[in-house]
């Protein structure tokens, strides 16, 4: 019953994929319906509709120039809203303007080895669908070379494109419409470059330009609240890290002070452990206008914030406040305090206040987060472990052991055993004497993304064997069952 309900699924998923893949290959050869414009009876309503749209169309257009003109860059877009004339996936000739000038502020020059143009994607191969949103759908893609990359596109399927159509029964129009947030976020992703934004690899757009583009991206994977809160508080610290380090890009940006407008845990992805923006449609540069502080009040479900009207009359960091609490609501509170280093706590407690009451700013934040990670990475918060607490154990070098008896304990590096990081043998030796079970630890030369050590431990093993790259720890005091030395 369960296989075939997953065979099933597995049907419709490849399908789904196909049809998926056909209309993707059919943006890029777009073909006017000329039918659409041929058809003598024009319905009544038709043409307020056309009104409506070509109203929405001119919005989408203007949202962008801005990032277009601060840029320097006025070529990327024509008069008609298209990027450059020249970009076709027919014409070879696909490189954005902005990649190739040298002249870009941001200094933004993307023409390296990185790049993958348009042609590269000829002889691809779709894999699967690695999600979707409300506006776009995001395929995996192999490379011949190999490579496997996500490309984003509009998702016709959509709920986005669904209302459009609703509003305007314009399938064409509203391809085009919708491909204006599509080309907001490749134009964001070229001017907003940060360790925590997903890599725009290329982009292609279709001759005919009625709006079929592809964003090309470095690939990642869905971000999985549940998975992460089952992980060590090291990578959910990882995550916390990087989300705030991005706020503080944003907040001085080359654009300004960047705003997520739709801030979910969905619109970021993991690459390599590393949180990844990937969904910019939604981001704001503008601060509201203001004429007192009653005006810049910041919502959110169960807490409203009100922050002061500057001399300008504009909210000022109501953007960056907007974000940090946002990072508070979704990612900290449940991310950061459960199974904190019990010696960190109390600067965790100091950010988890700070931040779900915006008492600090995006800068103060991040020192807090630096601070944090420099403790922990350099072991300095253990400074009052017992130093002795390692004589209670023998020291085998070059040694790892075999048929442990490992157990289990949570949250571990693996799933089988019980693996956790540790800045040093002191460490383990602490952690060794505080699990019931525990007779023995072993050190690899593995670490974490913090240099962190990883530790197994075990209960008990039947032999040891030489390994250059492993130490193993006995406990003194007990004897061993069943060990042979
Ligand atoms: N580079 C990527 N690698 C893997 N998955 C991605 C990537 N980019 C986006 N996704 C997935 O696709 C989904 C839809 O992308 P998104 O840009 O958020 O579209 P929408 O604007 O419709 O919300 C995301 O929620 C994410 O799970
Ligand atoms: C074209 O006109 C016919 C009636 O002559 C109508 O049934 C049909 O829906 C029209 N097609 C479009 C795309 O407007
Ligand atoms: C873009 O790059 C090509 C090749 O590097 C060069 O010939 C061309 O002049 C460049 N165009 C612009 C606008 O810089
Ligand atoms: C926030 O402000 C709105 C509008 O002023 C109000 O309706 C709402 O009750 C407030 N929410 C909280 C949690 O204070
Ligand atoms: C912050 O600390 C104050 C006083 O110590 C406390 O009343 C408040 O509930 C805390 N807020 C959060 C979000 O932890
Ligand atoms: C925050 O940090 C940025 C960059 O490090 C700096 O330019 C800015 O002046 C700082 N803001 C405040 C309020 O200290
Ligand atoms: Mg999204």
């Amino acid at each position: 019953m369960s296989t075939m309900g997953s065979s099933l699924c597995a049907a419709a998923l490849l399908a789904f994929l196909v049809f998926s893949l056909r209309l993707f290959v059919n943006n890029w050869h777009f073909r006017v319906d000329k039918e659409m414009f041929t058809n003598g009876t024009i319905e009544d309503g038709f043409v307020m509709e056309r009104n409506g749209l070509v109203h929405e169309l001119n919005e989408r257009r203007k949202e962008i120039l801005p990032f277009l003109i601060s840029s320097g860059v006025k070529r990327l877009l024509d008069e008609s809203g298209h990027f450059g004339q020249h970009q076709s996936f027919e014409s070879n000739h696909l490189d954005i303007n902005l990649e190739n000038e040298s002249d870009v502020s941001s200094g933004s020059i993307r023409m390296n080895k990185d790049h993958i143009g348009c042609d590269q994607l000829v002889d691809m191969k779709a894999v699967d669908i690695l999600g979707s949103g409300y506006t776009k759908i995001v395929l995996k893609v192999v490379l011949s070379e190999g490579q496997s990359v996500a490309l984003k596109t509009v998702y016709d399927q959509g709920t986005d494109m669904g209302r459009c159509l609703e509003d305007f029964k314009d399938p064409l129009g509203c391809h085009e419409l919708v491909s204006f947030k599509l080309k907001k976020e490749i134009v964001l992703l070229q001017r907003l470059q940060h360790p925590n934004i997903i890599k725009l690899r290329g982009h292609c757009e279709d001759s005919v330009g009625a709006g079929g583009i592809t964003a090309i991206l470095e690939q990642g994977f869905p971000l999985q609240m549940i998975q992460l809160l089952q992980s060590p508080w090291e990578e959910r610290f990882r995550v916390c890290l990087g989300l705030v380090r991005l706020l503080h890009y944003l907040s001085h940006s080359p654009l300004g002070s960047v705003a997520l407008l739709d801030f979910q845990p969905r619109q970021f992805v993991m690459v390599s452990g590393e949180l990844k923006l990937t969904d910019l449609d939604d981001a704001s540069v503008t601060e509201p206008a203001c004429q007192m502080d009653q005006d810049c009040i910041l919502q959110f479900p169960l807490r409203n914030f009100s922050l002061p009207c500057s001399a300008q009359g504009v909210c000022e960091g109501l953007n960056e406040m907007r974000n940090l609490y946002n990072a508070y609501r979704y990612f900290f509170t449940y991310l950061l305090p459960h199974q904190a280093p019990p010696a960190l706590r109390h600067l965790v407690d100091h950010i988890m206040n700070s931040t779900g009451e915006l008492k600090g700013d995006v800068n103060d934040t991040l020192e807090a987060f630096e601070d944090m990670f420099h403790l922990y990475k350099s072991g300095l918060h253990l400074d009052n472990m017992p130093p002795s607490i390692i004589r209670d154990y023998a020291v085998m070098k070059g040694m790892s052991i075999s048929g442990n008896m490992e157990y289990r304990c949570w949250p571990s590096y693996n799933h089988q055993g019980c693996m956790l990081s540790v800045h040093s043998d002191k460490e383990a030796a602490f952690i060794c004497n505080s699990l019931p079970q525990c007779t023995s630890f072993s050190l690899s030369n593995q670490r974490t993304w913090t240099g962190r050590l990883l530790a197994s431990f075990q209960s008990g093993f039947s032999h040891l064997v030489t390994d250059g790259n492993s130490e193993v720890y006995l406990k003194k005091t007990k004897a061993l069952p069943g060990t042979t030395l």
